[in-house]
């Protein structure tokens, strides 16, 4: 191969219903519970991949700048598994553009190894089928196997390298379901995923959470079928719950001062408390969040613009600034034909 054919392609990020916290497998990111999740169609990820024999290295601009050290080598790394899968040793040209802030608990990483996933497997001359892409997104992130099916998603958690991977359990217009991001914090978080992915299992209720998770899948899954919100709701809040008090009650060994992780910001917990409020008062809202301060409130169309009202009020009577995307369950990874037509469709 000299210089190959670029190809370009988007994911949107995904938020987890039901959280993927703590690994079997850490290089393989086979992780220790099955997780659903749906894409949020107001963010995305674009990357585009051409493999070129004239490069030494490959080089990876991300967000209009030359991609940073860790981030350089966790993109390499993952090149290095899609020239492994075509027998190919090129060098690849990457560039990837997101619409949004990375590590602030809006999922940067899911958008983005499924995008490389899709481009780079295509520019490297593979076909990979939705099943292969999802296994091989995953190996970048965990939560990247979820942005490639459509809509709303489960990840098996399987018992190995191929029966571990996601599929859409529901189409993106399944249900008028409304997700309002707000980030708080453009500040990256301390604690990686990763690192307190590695931690979880020194948290004494890691145990208890596992026990916890069947049931928690059953109502996540019968509460996006039946579209009843307050079912899935509730189980939503509970589990968001659940998996932050694993973080916060395990020890990271990178940070031995750490006594536990805490992803969120002062502001977090004021607007956890607002939403059970809002539900009292007769709103139906309810919230889950990351591994980072953002909090996503899940509410249905009807009642969109009260939640975003409620909201407002909440940010100017407290005096914070905050971002908000609004977003709709979306489409799985696609491959983008003409770029140039993309960037303004603003899809
Ligand atoms: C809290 O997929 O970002 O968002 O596999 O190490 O890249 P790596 O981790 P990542 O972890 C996501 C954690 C989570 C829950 C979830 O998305 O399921």
């Amino acid at each position: 191969m000299n210089m190959g054919k670029k190809v370009s392609a988007a994911a949107h990020p995904n938020l987890a219903l039901v959280k993927y916290w703590g690994h079997r497998n850490t290089s393989l990111n086979l992780p220790a519970n099955t997780s659903i999740s749906l894409n949020l169609d107001g963010a995305k990820t674009e990357t585009s991949v051409t493999f070129d024999a004239a490069l030494e290295v490959d080089a990876i601009s991300f967000n209009s700048k030359p991609a940073e050290v860790k981030v350089y080598q966790r993109m390499t790394r993952f090149l290095g598994l899609i020239r492994e899968i075509a027998g190919i040793q090129t060098r690849a040209c990457v560039v990837t553009e997101n619409t949004f802030p990375e590590s602030v608990g809006f999922a940067s990483s899911s958008s983005g190894f499924a995008a490389l996933a899709l481009a780079g497997s295509k520019a490297a001359g593979l076909s990979l089928s939705d099943r292969q892409l999802s296994i091989l997104a995953r190996k970048g992130s965990g939560s990247a196997c979820r942005s490639i099916p459509n809509g709303y998603v489960e990840w098996s958690a399987g018992d190995d390298d191929t029966s571990s991977f996601a599929f859409s359990i529901a189409p993106e217009s399944h249900w008028n379901l409304a997700v309002i991001s707000v980030i708080f914090s453009q500040v990256p978080k301390v604690v990686t995923s990763q690192q307190g992915h590695e931690a979880a299992t020194s948290s004494p209720y890691f145990a208890a959470r596992q026990a916890s998770l069947p049931d928690t899948l059953t109502a996540v899954r019968d509460g996006i079928r039946l579209k009843d919100l307050t079912s899935l709701g509730m189980a939503v809040e509970r589990e968001a719950i659940s998996f932050h008090a694993i973080a916060m009650t395990s020890a990271p060994q990178q940070y031995p001062w750490m006594s536990g992780i805490y992803y969120w910001q002062p502001m977090t917990i004021h607007l956890l408390k607002a939403v059970q409020h809002w539900r009292h008062d007769g709103l139906p809202v309810y919230f889950t969040l990351d591994a980072g301060s953002t909090v996503h409130l899940l509410c249905e169309d009807a009642v969109l613009s009260d939640v975003r009202g409620g909201l407002l009020s909440l940010l100017k009577q407290l005096g914070v600034k905050a971002d908000i995307v609004i977003s709709h369950a979306g489409r799985g990874a696609w491959v983008i034909d003409n770029p140039d037509n993309e960037k303004t469709d603003g899809t």
